[in-house]
């Protein structure tokens, strides 16, 4: 048997309610850190930066020496496995994402599954660099993105408005769309174990997008997919837990913790905390939610926004994050402000 995992993120994801709840941030690794921007202006490419281990493993610290947060986040990016499976993909100074599209059956066979693992090798090597260097309190998080938002970039070629290609795809053609889905699932569970195998504690599974499909094709889209994938690791790495992130899935939350058998939940924003500590928090730790514009403004906005959350959320297992990822135009100091807010031990007050 395992013994009692020590690190607060490890405990609060075994349901266990802290008196402190831990915490960490998506996306906390980024442009609103003058250190990122330094070593960001670099790299000629985003991509290149992901898979470069020295670089990639100083980003992954970065966050955690100046604010300790209970997690470490690697930094990488979802979209690395469309391009470790052979599709082209360049980030844009303030596009985003460019993917050459794929559309059909012919796309997919030009995807070359075999190649994800030795492709982001460099990806473990930056873990083993990472966990070397972490405190004892801070766990190394892993991520992928789910299978239904990666397919989106895959299809839409980048980022979309209305989703209407890959929609259009997944509605009309079932069996060609599952496909593509498929490859993704066994894509994602390889890349996952070699994280684990690599040194990290807890992974996390972004479906951003999971929130724009309605229920019959979130369930075979989102929840199916997730549950492979949970099923798969929980079957070789049953210690390690799993946080579902499905953004925007409103009343499907539900539906998708009973489902796909995560450990922890990840809410966006827009979840009501009434429903969170009713509805969710018996089924699984619950992770969230605060509004990422609230650390922008900072000040009393903040504080109190903040005591709500860990009130109503902190008498259960609870892991304190945003809502949505950290924006670019976050004053560090609000951050710092943050931290220090959670460490006064506000569960209780
Ligand atoms: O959380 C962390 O700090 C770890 C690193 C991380 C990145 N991307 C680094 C990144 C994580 C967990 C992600 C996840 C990710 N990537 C998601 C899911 C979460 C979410 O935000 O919804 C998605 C959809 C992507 C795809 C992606 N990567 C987009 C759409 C963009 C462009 C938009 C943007 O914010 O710039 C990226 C680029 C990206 N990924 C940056 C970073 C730090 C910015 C790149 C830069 O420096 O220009």
């Amino acid at each position: 048997m395992a013994s009692e995992p020590a690190k607060p993120l490890l405990r609060a994801l075994a349901r266990e309610t802290l008196t402190q709840p831990p915490w960490w941030l998506m996306r906390q690794a980024g442009r609103y850190l003058p250190e990122y921007r330094a070593v960001r202006s670099q790299a000629h490419d985003f991509v290149e930066l992901c898979l470069s281990p020295a670089l990639a493993a100083e980003l992954t610290l970065q966050p955690v020496r100046r604010y300790r947060m209970d997690g470490a986040i690697l930094f990488s990016d979802i979209l690395l496995v469309p391009h470790a499976l052979g599709q082209r993909l360049t980030f844009r100074e303030g596009e985003g994402p460019i993917l050459e599209p794929i559309a059909n059956h012919t796309g997919i066979g030009r995807l070359d599954p075999r190649q994800v693992i030795p492709r982001l090798e460099p990806v473990f090597e930056t873990i083993g660099r990472v966990a070397g260097s972490l405190g004892a309190q801070t766990a190394l998080i892993g991520f992928a993105g789910a299978p239904w938002t990666v397919a989106t970039y895959m299809v839409e070629g980048g980022s979309s408005r209305d989703f209407r290609q890959v929609k259009g795809w997944a509605y009309r053609d079932v069996e060609g769309f599952d496909a593509l889905i498929g490859i993704l699932v066994e894509s994602t569970i390889e890349f996952l174990a070699g994280q684990i195998e690599a040194g990290v504690e807890v992974v996390q599974l972004f479906d951003t997008w999971a929130g724009v499909l309605p229920e019959p094709a979130f369930g075979r889209l989102v929840i199916e997919p997730t549950r492979a994938i949970v099923t798969a690791l929980k079957q070789r790495f049953p210690g390690h837990p799993i946080i579902g992130f499905p953004r925007g899935a409103g009343l499907l939350y539900e539906r998708y913790i009973k489902e796909t058998g995560v450990d922890g939940i990840g809410l966006d924003p827009m979840v009501p905390i009434g429903f969170a500590r009713e509805r969710l928090q018996p089924l699984t730790t619950v992770q969230g939610n605060l509004d990422p514009i609230l650390l922008i403004i900072g000040g009393s906005p903040l504080e109190a926004a903040v005591r709500e959350l860990c009130r109503s959320l902190g008498g259960g297992p609870f892991v304190f994050n945003l809502g949505h990822g950290v924006l670019p135009e976050t004053p560090p100091e609000n951050v710092e402000a943050l931290a220090r807010l959670l460490a006064e031990s506000i569960a209780t007050t």
